[in-house]
């Protein structure tokens, strides 16, 4: 390990250290039994046997090796890569255990897990969640994987099953296993639902943090979030939870933007309300009292609103783009006027490190603490056994985010 990532260890701890677990410590049973009651024999794994089908399986406990963590599973968001491979199986994963966005109770562990993976202490009836990023490196992001092979994507809710099965949140019982390069955080003074949102607001996270870099973002600045999904929404609340107040949401959905407003928008945008790009640009302009926006967020994975969004940026503003976590199709601007000649700074955001990761949990907190209705983008829960309609309805796309919530 170099110096850089001691020290990134470093801030990651210190970020951490004042999250004191507020789990039942006193109560909590000696290391390596059980903390809420007996362990039943067997697990129930909701696992995609094939396109659009998911099964309920039962699995025999696995044993619990001196690195491993069971979990019981008290709930995991669905999240549009699920639905990917729901639909498509892009990743050749079936028959495979789905969902990263997962949260539970520490239900037994290994003699050998004493710490989560920024050094916080664990113990039985603790609530954790696991990251998509590694421990190697703490700033090292999906992109970073890509390029350097990091082998079999070791990822909870995204492993091809194997004869443990308890592979991913969409269960009963998870194993967290010590043997792959997992991470794991301890989050015990987070409620349920707010676990939940913990993946999908780390991607906002690092996005916002990218967005810093180009030196533009200020505490003043006028933003434009176009695309007021789960992603536009939760970026709005990030922004609002840093101190900006200068929020225009851009998006065709008037339930979306009225709760754009309510997450930190201090003005909404209907496209749909304007003809043409030009008239639209002059629609953000005037909801920012006659001026582009210093810096707009690209949230809709729709290639025209990449086209668009250059003209609501004023000259020498900036950009972030983080609406395509996959192939969304080409965007066409024009190079002169869209970033030559007004000299646009663009970031692209993709996914977050574990260093954002330990950042969210903070977020979290204070965005709740400002009032901010993060919690309400659980909009529809689920039972276990009706994954099958929780897909349906995600791909429906009339909700926000659903969940399934175990009983
Ligand atoms: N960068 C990353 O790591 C990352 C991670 C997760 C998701 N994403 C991407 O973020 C995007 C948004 O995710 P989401 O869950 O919020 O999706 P979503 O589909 O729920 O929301 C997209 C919103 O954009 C709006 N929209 C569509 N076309 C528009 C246009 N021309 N102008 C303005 N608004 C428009 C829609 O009405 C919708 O409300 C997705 O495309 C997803 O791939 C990226
Ligand atoms: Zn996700």
């Amino acid at each position: 390990m170099d110096m850089n990532s001691v020290n990134i260890e470093e801030i990651v701890k210190q970020v951490l250290s004042g999250m004191t677990g507020q789990a039942p410590a006193a109560s909590a049973p000696a290391a390596g039994t059980s903390a809420g009651g007996a362990i039943p024999a067997t697990a129930h794994v909701a696992m995609l046997t094939e396109l659009e089908h998911y099964e309920i399986k039962e699995f025999p406990m696995p044993a619990v090796g001196d690195d491993d963590i069971l979990v019981k599973v008290e709930g995991c968001g669905i999240c549009g890569t699920d639905a990917h491979e729901f639909k498509r199986d892009p990743f050749s994963l079936i028959p495979v255990a789905l969902g990263h966005e997962g949260t539970g109770e520490i239900v037994k562990m290994g003699k050998n897990v004493t710490k989560d993976s920024a050094g916080k202490p664990v113990k039985l009836g603790d609530k954790v969640v696991t990251c998509m990023i590694f421990a190697d490196d703490p700033d090292i992001t999906m992109y970073d994987l890509n390029k350097q092979n990091v082998g079999a994507a070791d990822v909870y809710g995204l492993l091809p099953d194997d004869d443990v099965h308890l592979n991913g949140w969409l269960s009963d019982y998870i194993l967290i296993r010590g043997g792959l390069g997992s991470t794991f955080f301890n989050v015990s003074d987070l409620d349920l639902t707010s676990r939940i949102l913990i993946e999908p607001c780390a991607v906002l996270i690092h996005a916002v943090e990218r967005a810093k870099t180009t030196g533009i973002l200020r505490f003043n600045s006028r933003v434009a979030v176009q695309g007021c999904g789960p992603i536009g929404l939760i970026c709005i609340a990030v922004l609002r939870t840093m101190g900006i107040e200068n929020i225009v949401a851009v998006d065709g959905n008037e339930q979306r933007l009225a709760f754009a407003k309510r997450m930190g928008a201090e003005t909404s945008v209907n496209f749909k309300d304007f003809k043409g790009i030009e008239a639209l640009a002059g629609g953000v302009k005037d909801a920012f009292g006659g001026h582009l926006a210093d810096f707009a967020f690209q949230c809709t994975g729709n290639p025209m609103a990449h086209s668009n969004i250059y003209k609501f940026i004023r000259n020498g503003g900036g950009l972030c783009e983080l609406g395509f976590f996959i192939n969304g199709g080409d965007a066409t601007i024009n190079p002169h006027f869209d970033i030559c000649s007004k000299e646009i700074t663009t970031v692209g955001s993709w996914v977050y490190t574990l260093r954002d990761y330990a950042t969210t949990f903070d977020f979290i907190k204070r965005a709740l603490g400002i009032g901010l209705p993060l919690k309400e983008l659980v909009s529809d829960t689920y039972p276990l056994e009706q994954i099958n309609e929780a897909h349906q309805k995600n791909l429906a796309m009339t909700g926000l985010k659903i969940a399934i919530i175990n009983k």
